[in-house]
């Protein structure tokens, strides 16, 4: 025992190296389900009967050495089932259920990607911590991906039964035709259900990012929609004075370069009796409050990893992922909307949603 370990409990002080080890043996097998999930090989198992690499592999379309490598993390994660009489792999049907494109319970393995991605902008993000500078959107490889596969689900699948219904009398605007713009859309997903579901309204989606924004166009070209546009555009500093009747932006307001600016310019380009309607990250702005929130940690460090590093890259104070829903009220409040409505939905203790009226 060195000198340091006699003055402190060694049975603490292993306990401890021991939650370490775990931390960094299921930091190993996040990275996989990442894996899992981007080539597809979850849902090829779930298509299929207990089966051997290289029938697995085959499915799949890849290389069975690889696939035998990654099986093996999923079997010691305790993901797959294995049996060594056979040598065959197994994804049981309750494992599938939230590791699956359009899985009963929404497919985890979609989140996992943000851990992959803190590993691929390590480099980058030292950088950042010794020069206090920030990053760019074209720094993340796949970052509207991940991020349209996220919203995909939290917001975009939670629509019409969660999130329009928190707008009292939304829905039948919609329906009689009115001015939508989803500010910071991504890929717009959210947008695109809602300009299938109401042909009378007409739907923008700005966001800064060209690839995200090609690939929005590209999406409602495909299903023939006239009623939705997308434009590459930089929302610092915006307003278009009373165009629109009703706003959304979703998870898009602390990644900005002036988050309080831009709440400023969507309230002034509301119409006389808009609503704005904002989702963001539920968490409070005070550490200590959020030691209990679901996958705090996770959060934090895509804060430190993405949300931070990208408003510090335009120029802003990097208010971060978890900047609160206080901070948030707060704005929204300041910007002088009158009735600031927040809302949690009993099945998404993640996020927070205001509806905001002028
Ligand atoms: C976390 S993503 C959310 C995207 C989308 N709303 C969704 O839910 O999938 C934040 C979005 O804000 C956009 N954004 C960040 N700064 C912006 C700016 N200055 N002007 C316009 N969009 C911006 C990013 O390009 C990104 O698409």
């Amino acid at each position: 025992m060195t000198a340091e370990l006699q003055n402190i409990s060694a049975s603490n002080a292993e306990r401890f190296a021991e939650t370490i080890a775990g931390v960094i043996d299921q930091g190993a097998v996040a990275v996989s389900l990442s894996l899992g999930h981007r080539t597809g090989l979850f849902d090829t198992m779930a298509e299929m009967a207990p089966a051997g690499s290289l029938e697995i592999a085959t499915a799949a379309g890849l290389a069975e050495r690889y696939v035998r490598e990654w099986l093996a993390v999923m079997v010691t994660g305790g993901i797959v089932d294995f049996d060594p009489e056979t040598l065959r792999y197994n994804l049981p049907v309750e494992r599938a259920a939230c590791l699956t494109r359009g899985a009963a319970l929404g497919n985890l393995a979609v989140y996992a990607q943000h851990v992959a991605l803190m590993g691929e902008m390590q480099d980058r993000t030292i950088a950042c911590f010794e020069t206090g500078e920030g990053t760019g959107y074209g720094d993340y490889p796949c970052f509207h991906q991940i991020m349209a596969e996220d919203s995909g689900q939290t917001v975009a699948e939670a629509l019409f039964d969660h999130v329009l219904p928190l707008a009292g009398g939304i829905e039948d605007r919609l329906a009689d035709g009115i001015e939508v713009l989803d500010a910071g859309c991504g890929r717009g997903l959210a947008l695109i259900e809602m300009a299938k579901r109401y042909p009378s309204s007409r739907f923008t989606g700005y966001d800064l990012c060209g690839d995200a924004i090609d690939w929005a166009r590209a999406a409602a070209r495909r299903l023939g929609l006239g009623n939705v546009t997308f434009e590459t555009r930089d929302l610092t500093g915006f307003t278009e004075p009373g165009r629109f009747d009703f706003i959304t932006s979703f998870d898009a307001i602390h990644d900005q370069k002036d988050p309080e600016a831009l709440i400023r310019g969507l309230k002034a380009s509301l119409k006389q009796g808009g609503t704005y309607l904002v989702q963001d990250i539920g968490g409070s702005a005070k550490l200590e409050n959020n030691l209990d929130f679901p996958m705090a940690s996770l959060l934090y460090a895509i804060s430190l990893t993405h949300c931070t590093p990208v408003s510090i890259g335009q120029g802003g104070e990097g208010l971060g992922t978890m900047w609160g829903w206080e901070t948030a009220e707060a704005m929204l409040c300041e910007a002088g909307f009158v009735e600031v409505d927040r809302h949690v939905l009993p099945h998404d203790p993640m996020n927070v949603w205001f509806v905001a009226r002028i």
